[in-house]
């Protein structure tokens, strides 16, 4: 019986032990996204999961850097300010590159190249592009590139949303003239109402994504990285850009 106990014993040590080691080697991130952005991020309606090209983009360097995720759907505005609190480890959110962004965290290599471009009612006959925003009142997301783009635009008024959708619902409802975002989301909102919007103009920014790393984690970067890299030998961009449909 003595015996029988003491086997027990360290049996149970020993599979302590290896939980113990489990859970100091694996790493679980938590990784903010702003889940507005169709068709990168966005929350499934039916099923209430976070989806699109850039949570299938980041689950695959995940899966080849061996780390576990977390995603935490943050508006945009907390999501930027999160990033240079620390307050998560990274985020995949079509977060373009900037060099102010670049102060105040880390970016990953650049993963897809977007611009901005306007979107009027399919019977505007007025504007057709950026240079004709003068005096008009034009939805962006507040806080993003195409904010910053339509603040530049002398005589132009930006009307930020928390929530590009809402921008599109309020051009179809004649309370703006314009909405400024980046043209794959554009064309995903023009191809779901495409009998009353039209994007107008061409493309008048070269931006790129990259993902957000909080200042001081290095060594996720790297892992990052180096999923990236692997992603993009395996035409892992090539294949989500079909499956989400993001011809440009
Ligand atoms: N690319 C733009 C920017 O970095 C817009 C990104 C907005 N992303 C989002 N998930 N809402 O400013």
């Amino acid at each position: 019986m003595k015996r029988v106990l003491s086997l027990m014993l360290v049996v149970i040590v020993a599979i302590s032990l290896t939980l113990t080691g489990c859970t100091k080697t694996s790493t679980k991130i938590r990784v903010a996204t702003d889940a507005t952005w169709k068709p990168f991020e966005y929350v499934n309606e039916q099923t209430k999961a976070i989806e699109g090209f850039d949570i299938d983009l980041f689950n695959a360097i995940a899966a080849k850097a061996g780390i576990e995720v977390e995603y935490i759907n943050v508006a945009w505005d907390p999501l930027l300010a999160g990033m240079a609190q620390g307050t998560y480890d990274a985020a995949i959110s079509s977060i373009t590159i900037t060099a102010d962004r670049a102060k105040a965290m880390l970016f990953s290599d650049p993963y897809f190249a977007a611009g901005q471009i306007v979107v009027v009612l399919k019977t505007n006959t007025t504007i057709s592009g950026k240079n004709d925003l003068s005096g008009k009142k034009v939805g962006v997301q507040l806080g993003t590139t195409g904010n910053i783009e339509v603040d530049k635009i002398a005589g132009a008024t930006s009307k930020p949303y928390d929530d590009i959708g809402l921008a599109f619902q309020d051009l179809m409802n004649g309370q703006v003239d314009a909405v400024v975002c980046d043209n794959p989301v554009a064309l995903f909102y023009v191809g779901a109402n495409i009998t009353k919007l039209k994007t107008t103009g061409n493309v008048f920014t070269d931006e790129q994504y990259g993902i957000a790393v909080a200042k001081g984690k290095d060594d996720l970067l790297k892992k990052i990285n180096d999923g990236l890299k692997k992603v993009k030998a395996a035409g892992t961009i090539e294949t989500l850009s079909a499956k989400w449909q993001l011809g440009k």
